[in-house]
Order: C-alpha cells, then structure tokens, then sequence
C-alpha cells in the first residue's frame, strides 16, 4: 500500500457528489427515465399516386409511386398498424401539365379522385393535401411564372382555387406548401365562405429552400425547368424570417405551422413550439430518407437505429406531429 493512501478512500474511487451515469445502468431504467416517446399516432405518412401501375421511386428506397389500388392497400396496411394520417402527393402525367397548373383545379383531378376514395374506404383516416402548383406546372414552379418571375398576388388566387377543390374532395387539412405572401388568409377566407369551416389549414410555414427535396421532385418529375425557389422558399442561413413566416401564418388562421426540413432544422422547431400556441408540425423530407436508406445499405449506419434516432431528435426538438417516409417502417418496428 502507498504510504498516503488511506483504506477510507481507495485511490482509485473520484470523490462526486453526482454521477449522471448512475440512472443509465440498464435498460429499464433508460426506458423509465426516457423524456421523450415517439408516438405512432403523431406520425403522418407521405404518399405519392399516380395514374397507372405502381412504380418504385430510385432514389427513395422502399417508396413508390403507387396506382390507386396499391394506394387503398397501404392505407389499410398503416391504418392497421396504427399510423392514420396520411400526406397525398400526385404524380401528374405530362400531356396534362401547362403553365397555369389548371389540372389543379379539375374536380376530377387524380388527388381529388383518390382523395374520395380513401374517405370512403377509411373515414377515419386524416388527409393533407398538399397546395402548390409544382406537380401540375410545365415549369415546376409552385405559383405563376412570368418573365422569369413568380407572381404572388396571382398565384396566389390559383392556390385558393386548388385549396376549395381539395376541401370538396374530402381533405381533413389543406396545406399549403408553396410559400406565398398572404396565401392562407385568402384560403381561410375562400373555405369559410363556401361552407368548409371545418377543413383546417396545415401551413408549410418555415419552409426552407433545400437540397433535401431532391428525390420528391424526381418521383414527381416536379423540378423547376429554369431558376430555382429561393424567391419563395427560405434562406437557410436565416432564423428570423422562419419566426416572421409562422406569424403570418398564425395570424391569418393557421391550424398547425410546420417547419420543413427536419433534421437540419430543429432549432427553428424549437422556436416555433416556444413561440405559438398550436400544433408543430415537422417534415422529415425526402433526402433525409433517402441519406438514412443508402448510408444502411452501403452498411455504414444501422438503419432502424438511425431511423428512431433522427425521429426521437424531431421530436425532443418540440414537433407535435411528424411528417416522414419511415411511419409506416416505425409502425411496424414498434410490433415486432
Ligand atoms: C411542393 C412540395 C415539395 C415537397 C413537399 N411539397 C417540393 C418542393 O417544394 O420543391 C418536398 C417533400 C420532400 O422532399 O419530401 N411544393
């Protein structure tokens, strides 16, 4: 024994007062500490339908573009295993695209046709349909294009247009994802005075311009032909513009804000869920899918541990309600 070691306290044992390790030993203790739950029910699934056989998207492993048939399937399948709400995207065919997005507004468009049909298969089934005018647009802009230019004011008119014809299909919530000024007090206005007071308006408020929407535009061959959506969409090195947008979109009437992307966006999710009083809504985005489903298959990452984490981080940040490719996969994880 070291002649100024003392039996009372072995060399080897640190004096502290606190050891945070201590409620880690196990995992039951983890689980019973845990601050955060992912709850299925918040998850929402986004899904895309197109006219014709079901056809695997590239680059969104495991996601397809499907036929309304396959469509209904999936739906049972999540609705059975707990995830009810659902984000419809269409896939519009080409010869039915033109500059003024007037597929939208056609009353027996695809996303209005497919719209009835999951309400009548599976009334208690939520529905967001997303308002913009990229998929129907032969220049893939979300509004009107003029000279090089997106017009706010008349675009705006057209997404209201869009909106009422999503609400008669049946929609639980329009959302509007285009990024225009004043476009959800003009839909709120528009819905009330047709008699939908009940539809409610999910806004892509804090939606930024991202890389991360890659594969979305490539399964609906929505890509902007010529410039890009920075004049509408945000600055991603801007914080104060998300708070200004989500205002906005209070003000006017908003039922949920949403912030777009996820991942690399949780602390304006934070904000935004210090900041309003309703719900937050997050998108986990096209490329971070496809980020976690490559990286597992090339076998860096392990993907249902990459999967929940990304997810629980969304969550810890302050989203009520999730908006991700995985809810299904999440779903079904939580059986097993
Ligand atoms: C349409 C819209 C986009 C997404 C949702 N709605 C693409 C875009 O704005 O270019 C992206 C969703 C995703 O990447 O998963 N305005």
């Amino acid at each position: 024994m070291p002649k100024n070691a003392s039996k009372n306290s072995p060399k080897k044992v640190l004096n502290l007062s606190r050891r945070p390790r201590r409620l880690r030993q196990n995992q039951t203790l983890r689980d019973s500490l845990a601050e955060t739950e992912l709850r299925v029910n918040q998850l929402v699934q986004p899904l895309f339908v197109q006219d014709g056989p079901t056809t695997p998207i590239k680059t969104m492993p495991g996601q397809s573009r499907l036929s309304q048939k396959d469509l209904l399937k999936e739906i049972g399948i999540c609705m059975k295993a707990g995830v009810k709400s659902f984000a419809l995207f269409p896939v519009v065919n080409d010869p039915k695209k033109d500059s003024a997005g007037s597929e939208a507004f056609n009353k027996n468009n695809l996303a209005a046709t497919t719209i009835r049909k999951i309400k009548a298969e599976f009334p208690e089934s939520i529905i967001y349909a997303d308002i913009a005018l990229d998929p129907y647009t032969d220049h893939g802009h979300d509004g009107v294009l003029k000279n090089g230019k997106i017009l706010n004011d008349e675009s705006v008119e057209l997404l209201v247009k869009q909106a009422l014809n999503m609400a008669q299909a049946g929609a639980d919530f329009v959302s509007p994802s285009d990024m225009m000024d004043g476009r959800i007090g003009a839909i709120r206005e528009c819905l009330d005075l047709n008699g939908f007071t009940d539809t409610g308006i999910m806004a892509y408020s804090s939606k930024y311009a991202s890389s991360f929407y890659g594969p979305f535009r490539d399964a609906l061959s929505s890509a902007p032909k010529s410039g890009d959506k920075k004049t509408y969409q945000m600055d991603f090195r801007n914080k104060s513009e998300a708070l200004i947008e989500a205002e906005l979109d209070y003000l006017e009437g908003a039922d949920i804000l949403m912030v777009k992307p996820a991942g690399s966006y949780l602390d304006i999710i934070q904000d935004l869920n210090q900041n309003f009083p309703v719900p937050i809504a997050a998108y986990q985005v096209s490329g971070e899918y496809a980020m976690i489903k490559f990286a597992a298959k090339a076998g860096a990452i392990n993907e249902k541990a990459a999967m929940l984490e990304s997810l629980a981080a969304i969550k810890r940040a302050g989203a009520n309600l999730i908006f991700t490719y995985f809810a299904k996969e999440v779903a079904l994880s939580k059986r097993s």
